[in-house]
């Protein structure tokens, strides 16, 4: 004879109705983040949890919740298998994301910018996006710096051609990560002597004739500056945040509020800021605060921006710049890694709670 289970599918989803995703800040069925739930007639349950971002630091404090609450109110279940998986939330929920936007395929676009140079906005991108892509998600980075581009270089890229399909360019790719720069299109000679608007009409190319498909996160290198050139990315590219990098340095962070600034008034989120260049460790592992201490921490701090972390001075991340080997994949167990990878679950944790609250505020 068939014999039924006695938990009921109801029991399971009233026990998971209890369980709260702590960033947020709501319950995950409310969020619509449990599928496929399965009972035998051994009471055996299993069902699937889908995160918002693949980095979820969280994953196994929910799990265990999911447990815990089910061992709790539902007393006759016996084995309780939850599968974790991902699917990374879009900002086209946010209120200047119309539905005719370039780029349906792609769900976030990040600046990564800075008003001041050589910060680290290059290597913190090309960081984030191979430390996402490393993930299991799906990663593009654009080179908007064209007049110094620096992304071929980093990926040991120097002499790659993209190709074309139809009218469009293909995106090169590498370590998981897809890339265009202006530098795999022309001699970054010929970059140096171009106009603004010029330069504009370049930047938009990127967006509408590039093959990207299907993406979680692209990623965009800024210029440095808070001139014309940036804030026509700023207005024209749907991003759905921008992250700040700086230097502890007072000087840097006199031009970083004009980049604060500009994106605040565009009204593109802040999803937090990256302290670069934070310190040194010396042989005898004390901290040498080279360019003042804490700087970054204590200007996001009181411009109301997430702190995403402080990045050491470490000789091999500039050396994985120079020789097309990103630090985190080279050095991937050193603590400036886990500095850099830590920043960079920050960032997807950012963007899943913009846009959870980007959607709340619109429904
Ligand atoms: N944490 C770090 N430790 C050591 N070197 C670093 C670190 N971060 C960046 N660098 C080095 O500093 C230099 C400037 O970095 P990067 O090119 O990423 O800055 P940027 O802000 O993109 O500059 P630009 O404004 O010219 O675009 C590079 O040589 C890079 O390798
Ligand atoms: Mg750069």
């Amino acid at each position: 004879m068939n014999r039924m289970p006695t938990v009921t599918e109801a029991q399971i989803i009233a026990a998971l109705s209890s369980v709260q995703e702590p960033d947020l800040k709501k319950d995950l069925i409310t969020l619509a983040m449990v599928e496929d739930i399965a009972l035998d007639t051994d009471n055996n349950v299993s069902f699937t949890v889908v995160l918002t971002t693949p980095a979820c630091p969280l994953k196994e404090q929910i799990k265990q919740s999911c447990i815990d609450s089910i061992r709790t109110l539902v007393p006759e279940a016996a084995a309780i298998v939850v599968n974790m998986t991902s699917k990374v939330t879009s900002s086209c929920s946010h209120h200047h994301c119309n539905h005719n936007r370039p780029l349906k395929e792609v769900k976030n676009i990040i600046a990564v910018a800075s008003g001041k140079g050589g910060v680290g906005k290059s290597t913190f991108a090309v960081n984030l996006a191979v430390a996402l892509a490393k993930t299991g998600a799906k990663v593009g980075l654009v080179d908007a710096d064209l007049y110094g581009p620096s992304i071929p270089t980093m990926f040991g890229m120097q002499n790659a051609k993209p190709e074309m399909a139809e009218k469009n360019i293909v995106p090169l790719e590498k370590y998981g990560v897809k890339l265009m720069s202006i530098g795999f299109l022309i001699e970054t000679e010929t970059a140096l002597i171009w106009r603004g608007p010029m330069a504009s009409s370049a930047i938009k190319q990127f967006i509408s004739e590039v093959e990207w498909k299907e993406l979680d996160y692209l990623i965009f290198d800024f210029p440095p500056g808070t001139g014309d050139i940036q804030l026509t990315i700023t207005q024209t590219i749907p991003l759905s945040g921008a992250i700040i990098v700086t230097t502890p340095q007072d000087v840097a962070l006199a031009d970083v509020s004009k980049a604060v600034s500009m994106f605040r008034k565009v009204n593109v989120p802040l999803l937090g800021l990256v302290e670069n260049m934070s310190y040194y460790e010396l042989p005898d592992g004390t901290k040498d605060f080279i360019f003042g201490h804490h700087g970054g921490e204590i200007f996001a701090r009181t411009q109301g921006i997430p702190f995403l972390g402080e990045i050491p001075i470490d000789r091999a991340v500039r050396e994985g710049g120079d020789n097309g080997i990103p630090y985190v994949l080279g050095h991937p167990d050193s603590a400036t890694s886990n500095a850099i990878i830590r920043a960079s679950m920050e960032v997807a944790r950012r963007v899943s709670i913009t846009n959870a609250e980007h959607t709340e505020e619109h429904s």
